[in-house]
């Protein structure tokens, strides 16, 4: 690789953690100062650290021994750019987060993030800065690219949860359902849920008709299968609350005063933190309707946390080398993207703000109700 003029870059994380970040940072960071004899600066904590100047060298040392480590070495925050809380204020941050990124000299910033940190990178490209994204969430839901860095090893811990959920299931007859990160996209409850042999999975893109799911459960039992696994995202609505939900942002779109719009978003706060129980509910619901005895798992951040699957640390590597030859060709306002068994630049504009759903008709989802699983509707 020929050696071009750039010379410091800066790089943080930010979002929700998940596995396989510390293998993206490493990538960065090996190709730049191994390769290209760059200096690699780390900010702590997301933007938060660029906003207040919290940083520090990363270096081979620092960069030896964190592939197989969960996390990330540099912290992180869903703190934004534009509305960071600094001594009980809500600021905005971007003009300092601008002086920050010229006194280090920076010649570009790595963000590491999923669907919020490309729309705070968006407003800091708008502000001047030359950034390179690379896509990271469990929830797998970053537009443009085939995967995410997190998403494999979320996938083996949720299925390896619910083969184990089936042996007690099994042994007490009972209903389990398995709470599984996603609040709007289901790629992680269905891949999960296919995997890990659910007999319900209740993914946000397709509403529930409880009634629909205790019918399953109860053919199921008339064949002597008196125990089942329904494996619920976090995000998942049944008909009546989606609808709820629908019109409630209608009516936050339509509102043309202040008032009608406070009262919708009250309405929405509210439809939220109903929401909150809805995994309890559904196993209540189902136990009353079918007469078994139903118990729920919530999968929680145990999902996010410890050491990431090869194919995470293989995609974080592949992504992260990328990077480092855009940031080499001086190409800026990226994300770089899986694609196939490849890595492609794609406008941070167009990932900021658009969300890779499960389609309905996905190929994933016809082999799930090709093996009989119940998808609620
Ligand atoms: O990063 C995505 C995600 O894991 C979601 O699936 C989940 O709803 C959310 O983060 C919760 O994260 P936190 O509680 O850290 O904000």
């Amino acid at each position: 690789m020929k050696k071009r003029t750039v010379k410091r870059i800066g790089i943080l994380t930010a979002g929700g953690d998940s596995p396989g970040l510390n293998a993206a940072i490493r990538a960065v960071g090996k190709a730049a100062i191994g390769e290209l004899g760059w200096e690699v600066v780390g900010f702590h904590d997301g933007f938060l650290g660029l906003a207040l100047d919290r940083w520090q060298r990363l270096d081979k040392s620092t960069l030896a021994g964190i592939l197989t480590v969960g996390g990330t070495v540099l912290g992180t925050s869903r703190e934004k750019p534009h509305r960071m809380e600094i001594d009980g204020k809500v600021r905005d941050m971007i003009p300092r987060i601008v002086a920050t990124y010229r006194r280090h000299r920076l010649s570009a910033l790595v963000c590491i993030g999923g669907g919020g940190t490309h729309k705070n990178a968006l407003r800091l490209i708008k502000a001047g800065l030359n950034i390179v994204t690379l896509p990271k969430t469990i929830d797998n839901d970053v537009a443009l690219t085939d995967a995410t860095i997190g998403f494999d090893t979320a996938l083996g811990i949720a299925s390896e949860a619910l083969d184990r959920l089936h042996s007690t299931a099994h042994s007490h007859h009972r209903i389990i359902v398995a709470e599984i990160m996603g609040h709007r996209a289901g790629w992680l409850t269905l891949g999960a849920g296919i995997g890990g042999g659910a007999d319900v999975i209740l993914i946000p893109e397709i509403p529930y008709d409880t009634g629909r799911i205790a019918d399953a459960i109860g053919r199921r039992a008339k064949k002597h299968r008196n125990f089942s696994i329904v494996a619920v995202a976090e995000g998942a609505l049944s008909r009546e609350d989606a609808a709820a939900f629908a019109a409630a942002k209608r009516r936050k779109k339509k509102a043309e005063t202040d008032e009608e719009r406070d009262r919708a978003k009250a309405e929405l706060a509210g439809l939220d933190a109903r929401h909150a129980g809805n995994t309890m509910r559904l196993a209540a619901q189902l136990e009353d309707l079918t007469g078994l005895e139903a118990r729920v798992t919530i999968l929680g951040y145990v999902q996010r946390g410890g050491t990431p699957s090869v194919t995470d640390r293989l995609l974080a590597t592949r992504l992260g080398t990328t990077c480092v030859d855009l940031i080499n060709k001086e190409k800026f306002g990226v994300m770089v993207a899986a694609r196939g068994d490849g890595c492609i630049p794609v406008p941070i504009g167009h990932v900021a703000g658009n969300l890779k759903l499960v389609p309905t008709d996905h190929s994933w989802v016809e082999a799930a109700r090709r093996v009989g699983t119940c998808l609620g509707d």
